[in-house]
């Protein structure tokens, strides 16, 4: 299995504060049966932002801390990007993508003008990113209006469901929206958007049976393991 969003670096955002703390995520991910994740800390662009050489950084770190204690486990550099009304004009340089391919995992804010969201993620494709949009379960205007999240995939955009999300430990709409995303096949990945060790844990497994009930027995390799393969299949 292979997660393709998860706040594992020390000290970047409200990860793990530590590199021990972030060992032990990664001890608990490799446990659970994961072989790689992709290392995605909150990135807005703005002054000051770790660009991909730091991003890149850190990762290895985190990578040569995990390999000294024999876990087999392997890191890739990403960021989770805040869509905000400058993203558009801040992005003159590349925008740091999931390990270095064109897929860029984007974090649309849970109350948001839905057309100015759109807009931005439209324009993001004309450029050449292909979108990974987070949770998608936790926007308001999707709960609002279920089809624009078909117009969204329909359109080229990923949905990337979280486990949280899906077993119902942010809220009960949520939970409904992110189990309607499995069940219709319009969740194209699932990631655990973890940030520690315990509770908000690097694990899929609590998600099997579930989405295994929603989607039939197929869907949760394809969601935790073929899906997110085939972005890593694009590393240049
Ligand atoms: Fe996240």
């Amino acid at each position: 299995m292979i997660d393709t969003h998860c706040h594992i670096l020390p000290g970047l955002d409200d990860g793990p504060r530590d590199m021990a703390t972030a060992v032990e995520m990664a001890r608990v991910a490799a446990a659970d049966g994961l072989r790689a994740i992709v290392a995605t800390p909150h990135w807005t662009a703005a002054p000051g932002a770790p660009d991909w050489e730091t991003l890149l950084g850190h990762t290895a770190a985190l990578q040569a801390a995990i390999q000294r204690t024999g876990l087999d486990l392997k890191l890739y550099a990403g960021a989770e990007i805040a869509l905000t009304a400058s993203l558009l004009d801040a992005a003159t340089d590349p925008l740091p993508c999931l390990a270095g391919t064109q897929y860029l995992l984007v974090e649309v804010p849970a109350y948001c003008d839905w057309q100015v969201a759109r807009r931005v993620i439209f324009e993001l494709q004309l450029r050449g990113y292909r979108v990974v949009l987070a949770h998608p379960e936790r926007i308001l205007a999707l709960m609002e209006v279920r089809e624009r999240a078909r117009e969204l995939t329909a359109g080229g955009v990923a949905l990337q469901v979280t486990t949280a999300g899906l077993l119902g430990r942010l809220s009960r709409d949520v939970a409904r929206l992110a189990r309607w995303l499995v069940a219709e096949g319009l969740a194209n990945l699932l990631a655990t958007d973890a940030h520690n060790p315990t509770g908000d844990a690097p694990k899929f497994s609590p998600a099997r049976k579930l989405v295994t009930r929603l989607a039939g027995p197929q869907a949760f390799e394809r969601l935790t393991c073929t899906a997110p393969a085939e972005i890593l299949a694009t590393v240049p």
